[in-house]
């Protein structure tokens, strides 16, 4: 590449904006929970500066004084028109969808439309912890479907798992994260397809938490779960929350294909009355308006995935990285650097650098650490360099 071009791509790389110094000024989690000399590369929030559309939206809006309780369709119908453009998807029916406070209440809110309490629901893990958290405070049962070898979707484990959570003919959930947190797998529509045929035989419910589709790095593409055959009676999450990063304006919609009518009716009227009208005002500028500043941190993130990657087979040869297509979040398998089950501790107690334990990610999270990779690169390298002074 040119070094005008090159130039150019990192003036608009939102990872390469912003300070350590400003990023220290930020009150949020990732920023806040531990002291100055540890470097947080663990909760998903990106170190970005708002989308500029986005700022211009709610500062607009605040402007107005416009911070009443929400009321529209803007948000699908911005999410339906992104759908078609991003994945050539155009069965996102308004109409077929409700507005939640955020991604993981709609994924409450989903699994008490097709679950009683008591009830199984089935994951894949290593997984997103609060999957555990949040369907125990939902009082559903988990039942666990291990990710095969490679990191995918292990059929016979599914059925397993879809057979003993069926057991005794109770109704049963599956809690589809499409692309995975936290290995970044990008699940191709063959893979969905056999998951919601499977589903469809063993009379399972597919609720899929598609949080991170926008975030798919290198030209691949996300295949939305509803869209793949089959998959007629299963519910989505979606919200412009990670790809813009915004957690702190929460908003997300919960999807249903056309079989799934009858159930999103019944969506409670509390549900969705607690949605934030400032979230949804935020939402709907991303998906509106923030496809180039979305392109250009996916380019960021493309390059950050390749920078880790290198670094760690130069510094830390023993860490396994398979980089994943989609999601900011990097997997990495240190079990063969013989810090026992909690890599993170050792890496955060000698080497001042926070990521994720993979214990809290259930059966096969041991040896294992999440790192977030939506930083700046600089960040990344130092990173690297304090996980492996931490191992010296
Ligand atoms: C898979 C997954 N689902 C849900 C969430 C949280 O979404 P929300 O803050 O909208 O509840 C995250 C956050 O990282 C996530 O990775």
């Amino acid at each position: 590449m040119s070094g005008v071009l090159s130039s150019a791509r990192e003036a608009l790389n939102p990872l390469r904006q912003l300070t350590i110094d400003q990023l220290r000024q930020r009150t949020s989690l990732k920023w806040r929970e531990y002291p100055d000399d540890v470097l947080p590369l663990w909760v998903a929030e990106m170190d970005v500066p708002l989308a500029e559309p986005v700022a211009r939206a709610i500062t607009a809006a605040v402007a107005r004084g416009d911070t009443g309780y929400t009321a529209g369709t803007a948000y699908p119908q911005a999410l339906a028109e992104f759908a078609r453009r991003r994945w050539d998807w155009d069965g996102l029916a308004v109409e077929r969808t409700a507005l939640v406070p955020d991604v993981m209440h709609g994924v409450v809110e989903a699994l008490r439309l097709v679950t009683e309490p008591g009830d199984a629901v089935v994951v894949n893990c290593p997984v997103y912890p609060p999957f555990y958290e949040f369907v125990a405070h939902a009082g559903r049962r988990i039942v666990e479907a291990p990710l095969g070898g490679d990191l995918r979707i292990d059929l016979g484990a599914l059925e397993d798992a879809f057979r003993q959570a069926r057991a005794g003919g109770r109704p049963a959930a599956y809690l589809l994260c499409s692309p995975h947190n936290p290995t970044g797998v990008l699940h191709t529509a063959d893979e969905l397809a056999a998951v919601a045929d499977v589903a469809e035989r063993h009379g399972v419910r597919v609720v899929a938490d598609e949080i991170h589709a926008p975030v798919v790095l290198g030209g691949a593409r996300f295949v939305p779960y509803l869209s793949v055959p089959g998959a007629d009676n299963g519910l989505s999450l979606m919200s412009a929350s990670k790809g813009w990063n915004l957690a702190g304006l929460r908003g997300a919609l919960l999807i249903a294909g056309p079989a799934a009518a009858g159930d999103i009716a019944r969506v409670p009227f509390e549900a969705s009355a607690s949605t934030s009208h400032l979230g949804v005002i935020a939402h709907t500028a991303a998906l509106r308006d923030g496809g180039e500043w979305l392109d250009a941190l996916l380019v960021g993130l493309d390059d950050n995935r390749r920078l880790l990657s290198a670094l760690l087979a130069e510094h830390l040869p023993a860490i396994r990285y398979h980089p994943g297509q989609a999601t900011y979040l990097a997997w990495l398998d240190c079990r063969a650097l013989g810090l026992g089950d909690d890599p993170a501790t050792v890496f955060l107690d000698r080497g001042r650098v926070a990521l994720n334990s993979g214990l809290a990610f259930g059966t096969g999270g041991a040896g294992h650490v999440r790192l977030n990779l939506a930083t700046a690169p600089e960040l990344i390298i130092e990173a690297v360099r304090r996980m492996a002074t931490a191992v010296a």
